[in-house]
């Protein structure tokens, strides 16, 4: 959990105050500050390059706002894609495709042949996407994504490792699978997987890299086949209730690369983190519009709900929550804060100790940088809001709010039912 400065009693983010943001841009409006994402980035590509050479994937599922993609892309991070609209926004943001890869999960041949088209990089995760690609490009850069069988994460709908998942080419079948892309014509570059999201622990990424360890070394003793890379995944956590520890990256990176050092002839690691880089660069601003006190609780509703947030609905993530303009006073009353979205499982956050709040107040939700905008919704057919980027002072608008406009523009009523 990120720490924030305070003017006035007023919240600071990026030097701007939030209330400030509101007044300008709106609520509800997602803000995130430009030297975090930097910082993150810098934090976990120098852990792991100091021990071996490192690309960085940015897991760009997480957050794929054409601004924070472009500010990864000044700083070399390269990218992990999982669907063609994420291959064009990083494209868009002047990544080239050599410094994307694309790992989908049952991929239609359409896909598959437009991200061939691009001349972008595919981690295969299936024997069948290997047989289609090999119809439309055999000459194209690919590496696998195996199923390790170790799984772990911050809810069993993020575990993506385990053995009955339906990610990756089962790992008793991996080595048949490289020898058939050889013969197909392939030059296989790397091996990776993804144990999935939200770990805290050191110990299942270790779990996992042995796994991988292993699977390098009878590639190279069975086929002869040096790879150039072990990709990890992502899936670094981040502390976002205030007792959690933040993960060891240095331990973290010390205990994989030194695996495959000793292991294997491989010479690069790769990792695609998502939340680790962008969740807590970004807060979600709301603001009170209603306070209901029933006899078991006291409601703050705000105007953001799981159209706009949906990881405390979906998951029963934990969010912590600030009063942006009254950021200095000490928690008085206890309140759930919830939406406008007509489900009781609408929630941002609950029970928690806030100063007393009255419609206009103003409550920042932390660290919703990742899978924050990029899984809301129109749900109740309310638009998605604005981004703004904050840098030493200034903000910006990075993402334009939607309007009425843009959720009936697409729906059509057939003429006959206009009569
Ligand atoms: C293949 C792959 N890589 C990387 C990530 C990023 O995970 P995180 O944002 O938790 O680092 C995901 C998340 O689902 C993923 O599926």
């Amino acid at each position: 959990m990120r720490k924030f400065e305070s003017m006035d009693g007023q919240m600071l983010i990026g030097g701007v105050k939030a209330s400030e943001i509101v007044k300008k841009y709106g609520s509800p409006v997602y803000v995130t500050d430009e030297d975090a994402v930097r910082s993150n980035y810098r934090a976990v590509f120098n852990a792991f390059d100091r021990c071996m050479p490192t690309r960085i994937n940015y897991a760009c599922k997480a957050n794929t706002n054409l601004a924070i993609l472009r500010i990864l892309q000044q700083e070399g991070s390269s990218i992990d894609a999982v669907s063609i609209g994420e291959v064009e926004a990083c494209l868009r943001a002047g990544f080239t495709p050599d410094r994307i890869l694309y790992t989908g999960v049952n991929v239609s041949t359409p896909e598959l042949r437009a991200v061939a088209s691009l001349n972008v990089p595919i981690n295969i995760d299936s024997l069948s996407e290997l047989r289609r690609l090999a119809m439309i490009d055999p000459h194209l850069p690919i590496s696998f994504r195996v199923n390790p069988e170790v799984g772990a994460g911050h809810h069993e709908k993020v575990v993506t490792g385990a053995r009955s998942t339906k990610f990756g080419i089962p790992r008793d079948r991996i080595v048949e699978a490289y020898a058939e892309a050889v013969q197909l014509g392939f030059r296989p570059m790397g091996l990776h997987c993804h144990i999935g999201a939200g770990v805290q622990v050191v110990e299942p990424f270790v779990k996992a890299t042995e796994a991988l360890v292993s699977i390098v070394q009878s590639l190279e003793r069975d086929l002869g086949l040096h790879l150039d890379f072990v990709d990890i995944g992502g899936g670094i956590g981040i502390p976002y209730h205030p007792e959690d520890h933040a993960m060891d990256l240095d331990l973290l990176a010390r205990s994989i690369t030194s695996l495959i050092k000793e292991g294997t002839s491989v010479k690069r690691i790769v990792l695609e983190p998502g939340r680790y880089i962008i969740a807590d660069t970004t807060v979600l601003l709301t603001t009170v519009v209603d306070i209901k006190e029933t006899p078991d609780r006291t409601f703050a509703g705000v105007d953001a709900g799981f159209n706009t947030l949906v990881r405390p609905a979906f998951y029963g993530s934990f969010h912590h929550v600030a009063v942006a303009n009254k950021f200095d006073l000490p928690g008085e009353a206890t309140y759930d804060v919830v939406g406008p979205i007509c489900e009781s499982g609408d929630h941002l956050a609950k029970e928690r100790r806030l100063p007393r709040l009255g419609e206009g107040d103003i409550i920042c939700v932390y660290d919703a940088g990742a899978y924050g905008f990029s899984m809301a919704s129109n749900y109740n057919m309310r638009p998605l809001p604005r981004e703004v980027l904050v840098h030493k002072g200034t903000a910006n608008l990075i993402r334009e709010g939607q309007s009425m406009e843009d959720l009936l523009r697409d729906q059509r009523i057939p003429s006959r039912l206009m009569i």
